[in-house]
């Protein structure tokens, strides 16, 4: 009998799989045969201006939206609906319903998934509560925080679920500047210590090369994969770094214009015309 080949990357399966994904609202096409392959413990970025998609793909990896054409798997089972193995934090403040406490926003998934007692959800919530750094504001509302607060609490209760995918969808966005930075690092804290796979929304460039490890970026109308990029070696440290600034323009050049390879050649072309005799 010949030896089969299982999988081309040495048998490791993606976690997250989208596969030629095509989204439609009534007709109109928001993304157009987008594939990408989420690894556990990966930080997968997706990048693009506003209206590629990227939402969409997120909806579409939380269940919320079916695709039109190709598909979306989970430890390669076909993802047909919401579930708790991936939980969504959003960009707006009011994902926390406002009447309930900060302890009772982080239980209130784990109850309703009927995966714990009310004790067990209690000690669980204590926990991702003090992990988020809001030990001490359990029975606060969340019209008492602020908005990089708010935005902890939805950490904590994504991550009390304990997920198998955590989806963030622009959650800094409407955060300050220096809460912004201050979030994405203890984010990138958290995920040092836990260690779970994350797919991350943005459509700032520096951001994605601070979160992410990997980094997709798509091109608007319909959404459409550029690049993929490797990320792993930028950080908040490094921000601001001559390889950062140009890892910044690179990306930009490949998601506004044309590719800098195709400028290199255009300009490499130049140089010939103008050498010849
Ligand atoms: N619920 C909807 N109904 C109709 N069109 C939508 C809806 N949501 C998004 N779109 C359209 O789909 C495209 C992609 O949107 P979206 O996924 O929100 O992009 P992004 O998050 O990258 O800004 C846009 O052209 C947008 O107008
Ligand atoms: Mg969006």
């Amino acid at each position: 009998m010949s030896l089969q080949i299982v999988s081309p990357t040495g048998g490791i399966q993606p976690l997250l799989r989208a596969d030629g994904v095509s989204l439609e609202y009534g007709g109109t096409r928001a993304t157009h045969d987008v594939s990408f392959d989420v690894y556990r413990g990966d930080r997968f970025v997706l990048l693009g201006p506003s209206g590629c998609g990227k939402s969409s793909l997120l909806k579409a990896a939380a269940g919320f939206v079916k695709p039109a054409a190709g598909s979306i798997s989970l430890n390669g089972a076909p993802v047909r609906g919401p579930g708790p193995d991936r939980i969504v934090v959003f960009q707006e403040f009011d994902q926390l319903p406002p009447w309930k406490t900060v302890k009772e926003n982080v239980m209130f998934p784990l109850l309703m998934a009927k995966r714990v007692s009310r004790h067990e959800a209690s000690g669980r919530a204590m926990h991702w509560i003090a992990k988020v750094g809001l030990a001490g504001f359990e029975d606060a509302h969340p019209h008492t925080l602020s908005g990089g607060m708010k935005q902890r609490v939805a950490i904590a209760r994504a991550l009390a679920m304990q997920p198998e995918v955590l989806l963030m969808d622009e959650p800094f966005a409407a955060l300050d500047a220096l809460t912004r930075r201050k979030m994405q690092e203890e984010l990138g804290r958290l995920w040092e210590e836990l260690r779970f796979t994350l797919l991350f929304v943005t459509h700032s460039i520096e951001e994605a090369l601070v979160v992410g490890n990997r980094i997709l970026l798509l091109s608007p109308h319909p959404g459409q994969v550029r690049a993929e990029l490797n990320s792993h070696q930028f950080d908040l440290a490094s921000a601001g770094s001559t390889e950062f600034q140009a890892a910044t323009q690179r990306i930009h050049s490949l998601l506004f214009g044309e590719s800098v390879d195709q400028d290199a050649a255009r300009v490499a072309e130049a140089r010939d015309r103008s050498a010849a005799p």
